[in-house]
């Protein structure tokens, strides 16, 4: 098990099982017909999973276009609190088609937000791509288009992800299990 900050962590997603995950999310990604495709990365915790999926995407022969937005909701943690755009995209998304990747879909309120804001401004269409997906824990009637993969329902850290701001570099998912 690796230690990092003096913390066992538990693998639960290892980099090669991402790696291959993402390539098969590109090629479905590729099978959907849209039409100049706009990605938007919601940060922070998507920027991993944002970049490596976009090369995926490159090699299943997709060029979209790619932004940022950054949405905060807080009382953070796992309980979704106020949910604000604290960076938004520079694109005016009037008729396109959009993905939105984010790193984990938990109660559903961050996308459903997000989804909801570009539908508002004009987008054609929304889709999704998380790659986990804590479905018992949804509250907000939303569902991903795009799934890397089923979690369970612990906290998990890495591969983008923090708890507390660390642990974000690690290039696998896994479970901090305490002191080493
Ligand atoms: P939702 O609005 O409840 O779906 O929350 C989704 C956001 O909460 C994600 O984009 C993550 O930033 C964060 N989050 C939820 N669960 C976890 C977790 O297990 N580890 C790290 N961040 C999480
Ligand atoms: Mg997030």
């Amino acid at each position: 098990m690796p230690v990092v900050r003096g913390k066992d962590i538990e693998i639960l997603f290892s980099a090669s099982a991402i790696a291959r995950r993402n390539l098969e999310l590109a090629k479905e990604i590729a099978g959907r017909d849209y039409n100049d495709l706009l990605v938007i990365s919601i940060l922070k915790g998507s920027f991993i999973f944002a970049a490596d999926l976009i090369r995926a995407m490159y090699d299943a022969g997709i060029s979209p276009e790619v932004e940022f937005i950054f949405i905060s909701s807080y009382g953070a943690g796992t309980t979704a609190g106020e949910i604000r755009v604290l960076r938004d995209i520079d694109n005016d998304v009037t008729g396109r088609d959009i993905l939105l990747i984010d790193d984990i879909l938990e109660s559903g309120n961050t996308l459903k937000y997000t989804r909801d804001l570009m539908l508002s401004r004009g987008a054609r269409n929304v889709d999704i791509a998380v790659l986990l997906d804590k479905r018992m824990r949804r509250k907000a009637d939303i569902d991903p288009d795009f799934v890397g993969f089923d979690c369970p329902d612990h906290f998990v850290v890495g591969y983008g992800m923090d708890v507390a701001h660390a642990f974000r570099e690690l290039p696998f998912v896994g479970i901090v299990k305490g002191d080493a």
